[in-house]
């Protein structure tokens, strides 16, 4: 089922999502709506807020779904290791047309557990340095644009407000 896409400045993309405690069912077709969702607005990753639920949950897929072994599955992910540097520009579903450079750790390590409930590990460098960190923001309630010069997002507040009046922010 494809689930409706929050834009901002909807309260719940601010919002830090409660840590899941049961691997379920109902978690694993909400994974799979994610997943759907995500693949219909061609994106490669997608933060549970950004449906509307404030719950450490996030997917990734890279090959934005070309290729089904990368699948990736957060659930109550946390960075635990980080390392260099990268600045490269980001965008996100919930911006559309908005697209910033942001400083992110260029490898990060994260742990977290699969739809089951298992825990792994797994290293991440360029761009899924990138996305892992941009998700797991959303996961805080941190927005990209929370990550660039005020001055910046002064313009692309006014750039969304704009857009907003005129209608196409939705
Ligand atoms: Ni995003």
């Amino acid at each position: 089922m494809i689930l409706k896409i929050v834009k901002y400045p909807d309260p719940v993309l601010e919002k830090p999502g409660e840590p899941v405690s049961e691997f379920n069912d109902e978690l694993r077709k909400f994974i799979a709506d994610m997943f759907e969702t995500m693949y219909a607005s061609k994106g490669i990753g997608l933060a549970a807020q950004q449906v509307g639920v404030a719950k450490r949950v996030t997917v990734i897929d890279l090959s934005c779904g070309e290729d089904p072994n990368e699948k990736r599955v957060f659930v109550n992910p946390e960075i635990i290791e980080r390392a260099g540097k990268l600045y490269e520009e980001e965008g996100c579903l919930s911006f559309p047309e908005i697209r910033e450079k942001v400083v992110r750790a260029a490898h990060v390590k994260v742990r977290a557990q699969d739809e089951f409930g298992k825990w792994f590990e797994v290293d991440g460098e360029e761009l899924l340095s990138r996305c892992l960190q941009h998700e797991i923001d959303h996961l805080d309630g941190v927005l990209f644009i929370f990550r660039i010069s005020a001055l910046k997002r002064d313009l692309a507040l006014r750039k969304i407000r704009k857009m907003i009046r005129a209608g196409e922010w939705d």
